[in-house]
């Protein structure tokens, strides 16, 4: 049951996945209870977006701010993603999905960047669908740590300040070969970009739906590709010609 067409089926589509905690509070359950399930959300998404055609799919799964959180939380969410990647990358694997991390990734404790390492490492060369993994992932820490490469270069006197063009700039990010989102979807009601992709989603289309990340199903998903789908963009220019000839 998919009407989309391959003309309005977004190429990269980035999830803010919120609300485990309230889903988990919801029901009596503790937080980490909506953390565990929120893994099986991202399986589903991880197949839907597949199964729709959409090339790139970024998951939100830890900030740079998350470490705020209690000790306890921040190592709950440690170790869910470490099982993850364990019991899933053979799969993703198979699945032909190609795993990529941005974010920050020094500084890492103990076998988490060997694992992310690995993850990317062992689905490299495949051709299916992308999963951009934002791990310790700070839009405003990204920016920053291009721009300190960017004065390293001019320091140096390779780059001139007027060759800092938005383009040297994308390059030096987290996300340097992949393409802008299209469709930035948050979950759980809450209607903010807490620090994601500020500078990718410049033009993205956002989607605030009201479900707690755990109940985000596949026909979540396609209802709001479908709202996507109606969707105009401009990017600052004028409707498409074929729009305005329709009734005229
Ligand atoms: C999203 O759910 C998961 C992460 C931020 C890692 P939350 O843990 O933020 O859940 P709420 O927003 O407190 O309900
Ligand atoms: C954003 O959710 C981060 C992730 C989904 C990983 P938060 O729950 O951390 O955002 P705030 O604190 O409500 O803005
Ligand atoms: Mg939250």
């Amino acid at each position: 049951m998919n009407q989309l067409s391959p003309s309005t089926v977004p190429a990269h589509v980035a999830i803010i996945m919120d609300g485990n905690g309230r889903w988990a509070n919801a029901r009596g359950l503790p937080r980490a209870m909506g953390h565990r399930k929120g893994v099986e959300a991202v399986r589903e998404a991880v197949r839907t977006a597949a199964d729709c055609g959409i090339s790139y799919l970024t998951l939100f799964a830890f900030s740079s701010e998350n470490w705020n959180r209690p000790q306890s939380e921040v190592s709950d969410l440690m170790g869910l993603l470490k099982t993850f990647i364990r019991r899933d990358l053979a799969v993703l694997h198979k699945q032909n999905v190609r795993i990529r991390i941005i974010g920050d990734k020094t500084n890492l404790s103990g076998d988490i960047l060997p694992l992310l390492l690995e993850a990317e490492e062992t689905t490299r060369a495949n051709t299916g669908i992308t999963l951009v993994i934002a791990f310790n992932y700070g839009a405003r820490d990204e920016i920053a740590r291009a721009m300190r490469a960017l004065a390293v270069d001019v320091a140096a006197g390779r780059l001139t300040p007027g060759e800092i063009t938005p383009e040297r700039i994308a390059a030096g990010l987290d996300t340097a070969d992949i393409p802008d989102p299209d469709l930035i979807i948050r979950t759980s009601g809450e209607e903010r970009l807490s620090n994601f992709l500020l500078w990718q989603g410049a033009y993205a289309e956002l989607m605030f739906v009201p479900e707690f990340w755990p109940d985000f199903s596949r026909d979540t998903f396609l209802s709001a590709l479908s709202r996507y789908a109606m969707r105009e963009r401009r990017f600052g220019g004028l409707q498409p010609a074929a729009t305005l000839a329709v009734g005229s």
